[in-house]
């Protein structure tokens, strides 16, 4: 049962408490929504799941709060707590609260039968001590107005419709493509509620820093969705010139020719200079595309982090990419009933070409030591636990283990998840 330094208590937080929640986000994030704002942008918390510490005073000193996700991982999908609003007051911080609300998150997860938790970091040194790992990266790229792409088959076939946001038409659409867009990519998560589907096309005017209304760019197919950009053009002056920059904030396409008629318009927008992506999947079709890629400036960051609550429920849930039968000695500190020998063995191939596992203990001599932090970043496939070894962080027993195990763990598509929670 986790608990709260002396001189607090976790609670549940109501809704009739909402805005000394706020609050305390707004101190420990520096912002202020304005009265338009805050009305046009849909909170999307979920009470059941939204906690603080609070002093014996009754302040709420700091909060989380985690949605109930259904994460796509290689091959399956799994219950996912997605951690969110995790702030503490600036007067309250480096007392263990954040410590404590991360203990709760975990045993609250734990009981709603979620053996995976996820994240989006603000700062990437904060959650590795709690056991996430670096999972997923996403790739920004400034690419040149004009940039000219291989040609894909079907692409000049698709219509365009270039508007302006209207929620009763985009807000299903881009929900529909967006979910379908994602099969087969882990990290994918989808906005499974409205509120949330509401929220990810907010447009408030102080969003816009000087830019248009949200734009939405849809490619069909006849009548049918294929793909769809939201973006905002923006002028930006500097030296005497002006010059015009596209901002996406998501693309997401059903195929190859849909991509590429989407970029086709993206790419040569009139009055344009460049074009600013949003959060792309390291190998996105794009990247694939463009003739020449080193025209464009890429810009790598962290996306994903998960952390493994329950590790042989988490790791008999995915899909392995080879066949595999390994003893896996866990190191966990915070969640013990994690560490340990577990062996993981492999089973018949799927018809998807992938591998199913058991994930049962065992007295076996161990192959690999590895903390429940590194099994975290390659649970989606895109760190290779070898990788990892080559940086000391996994140990081999026997030449040639990680070899084998980090060929199992990876897999064909890059993960990436296209919006922050
Ligand atoms: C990040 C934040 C929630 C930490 O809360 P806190 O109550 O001060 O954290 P704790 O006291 O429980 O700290 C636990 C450990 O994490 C470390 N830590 C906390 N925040 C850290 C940070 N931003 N960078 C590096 N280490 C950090 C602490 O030093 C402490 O280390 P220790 O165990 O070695 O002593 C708080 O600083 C905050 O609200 N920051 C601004 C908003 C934010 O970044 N939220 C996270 C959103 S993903």
């Amino acid at each position: 049962m986790s608990t709260a330094p002396a001189g607090y208590r976790m609670i549940e937080v109501p809704e009739y408490r909402k805005d000394e929640f706020l609050q305390v986000d707004q101190l420990a994030f520096a912002f202020e929504p304005d009265a338009e704002t805050a009305a046009q942008v849909p909170l999307t918390l979920d009470w059941s799941r939204t906690m603080a510490v609070e002093t014996e005073a009754g302040l709420l000193a700091a909060v989380h709060a985690s949605f109930p996700f259904t994460l796509p991982v290689p091959g399956a999908v799994v219950a996912c707590a997605g951690l969110t609003w995790v702030g503490a007051r600036p007067d309250q911080r480096r007392r263990g609260l954040l410590s404590a609300m991360i203990d709760t998150h975990f045993e609250r997860a734990l009981g709603r039968g979620e053996p995976v938790s996820a994240l989006f970091a603000a700062e990437p040194a904060i959650y590795g001590r709690f056991g996430y790992g670096s999972a997923a990266d996403n790739l920004r790229l400034v690419v040149p107005r004009g940039a000219a792409l291989r040609d894909v088959q079907g692409s000049g076939a698709l219509t365009v419709r270039f508007e302006p946001l209207d929620r009763s038409i985009h807000v299903p659409l881009v929900q529909a493509v967006h979910a379908a867009a994602g099969n087969g990519r882990p990290g994918w998560i989808r906005r499974d509620t409205a509120l949330l589907q509401e929220r990810h096309l907010a447009d408030p005017p102080a969003w816009r820093d000087g830019g248009e209304p949200l734009r939405v760019v849809t490619v069909l197919a006849g009548d049918l969705p294929r793909a769809y950009a939201l973006l905002r053009r923006k002028e930006v002056g500097g030296d005497g010139a002006s010059r015009t920059k596209v901002l996406v904030r998501e693309v997401a396409a059903l195929d190859a020719a849909s991509a590429h008629r989407l970029w086709s318009v993206l790419l040569d927008l009139d009055l344009t200079a460049t074009v600013e992506t949003g959060m792309l999947a390291v190998d996105d079709e794009l990247m694939h595309l463009l003739v020449d890629p080193r025209a464009s400036v890429p810009k790598v960051s962290d996306n994903l982090w998960v952390r493994l609550l329950d590790v042989p429920a988490a790791l008999s849930a995915r899909r392995y990419s080879a066949p595999i039968d390994v003893v896996l000695d866990v190191r966990d500190s915070r969640l013990p009933m994690n560490a340990g020998r577990w062996r993981l063995a492999t089973g018949a191939q799927g018809p998807d070409g992938a591998w199913p596992a058991q994930v049962t203990s065992t007295d076996r001599p161990a192959d690999l030591d590895v903390d429940v932090r590194e099994l975290g970043a390659s649970y989606l496939g895109g760190r290779s636990l070898a990788a990892l070894g080559r940086a000391g962080l996994v140990t081999e027993h026997y030449a040639g283990v990680l070899q084998g195990v980090a060929t199992a763990f990876g897999w064909p598509l890059a993960p990436v998840c296209s919006w922050m929670f």
